[in-house]
């Protein structure tokens, strides 16, 4: 059998997203010392709170063991390739995950990982965010397919999975964003008549059952002037949330920077379940891990 990697969620099919989303469901009630005497490496790039720390103790309470490493400690920084490092910690290590400025390092350790290989986050997706926040949403609102989410924002790389999770788990996705920072067309024509593309957040949010926003700056980006001001009417707000669906949520992967992608009042508000997600992605490793490694 080939190595089970957790690259990206449109490189595996539905029933294995779901058979995922339910190890981490399961998990989440009852963990079980599944992966005893197993190790994880783990490699950042970029800072990190919620992926380091809940990968770390998902490890510890599935009885396996996680190396934190960051690339400026580690040859890497010094030029050694992604392929021989990747090569390297095969022979030492059960798994890897890794948080990368580019998503070409990604598949660079993955194609020579004997291993399975994680995404911790790339320019291009987050895919275990994503596992996380379809946990939330089905904890609070039910199943996720067929239901209605709207992404207010830039169309930056959480975005894009949740564009992947739109098609595998049968959900609308709508997106509202400045022209410039609007989803790739290749990307759009994958996703089909699920995704719906607006310029609008009012129009995006209308009767939506999840509202979900980001950074409008993410790690790694110069132009932080520029976007801020492209983002400003992108804000969500009270007065954007009243116009979803009476019971919607609020999810946001955090960081966050109130004041300027979301308010105070909606963060702190009755439809905010952000620390909800925020431990999900505890449990949502869990899950990612225990298939990785059966
Ligand atoms: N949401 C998320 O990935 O958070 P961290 O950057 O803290 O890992
Ligand atoms: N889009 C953000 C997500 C952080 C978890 C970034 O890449 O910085």
């Amino acid at each position: 059998m080939s190595v089970k990697h957790f690259l990206d969620l449109d490189a595996l099919d539905a029933a294995t997203l779901n058979d995922i989303l339910e190890r981490a469901k399961t998990l989440k009630v009852e963990p079980k010392p599944l992966l005893a005497g197993r190790e994880l490496a783990m490699i950042f790039e970029k800072p990190s709170t919620r992926t380091r720390v809940s990968f770390e103790v998902a490890m510890r309470q599935l009885g396996g063991h996680a190396v934190v490493l960051t690339t400026g400690d580690m040859q890497l920084g010094r030029g050694e390739t992604y392929g021989d490092t990747a090569q390297v910690l095969s022979r030492y290590v059960d798994a890897m995950m890794i948080r990368t400025s580019s998503h070409g390092k990604l598949q660079a350790l993955a194609e020579h990982s004997a291993v399975p290989v994680i995404n911790g986050l790339t320019d291009r997706s987050h895919p275990c965010q994503i596992m996380a926040d379809i946990l939330t949403f089905e904890e609070q609102r039910g199943p996720i397919q067929g239901a209605r989410v709207a992404w207010v924002g830039d169309a930056n790389n959480v975005a894009t999975s949740w564009i992947h999770a739109a098609e595998r788990f049968g959900f609308d996705l709508h997106i509202a964003s400045p022209k410039d920072l609007a989803p790739d067309p290749t990307l759009v024509a994958w996703a089909g008549s699920r995704l719906k593309l607006t310029r609008d957040p009012a129009e995006a949010v209308a009767g939506a059952d999840a509202v979900v926003t980001d950074t409008w700056v993410s790690m790694g980006q110069q132009d932080a002037d520029a976007r801020v001001q492209a983002l400003a009417p992108y804000q969500v707000n009270e007065a954007l949330m009243a116009r979803a669906d009476k019971d919607a949520i609020f999810l946001h992967c955090l960081p966050a920077h109130r004041g300027q992608e979301v308010t105070d009042a909606v963060m702190d508000g009755p439809r905010s379940v952000v620390f909800d997600e925020a431990e999900n992605r505890l449990h949502a490793q869990k899950g990612i891990l225990a298939w990785c490694l059966s």
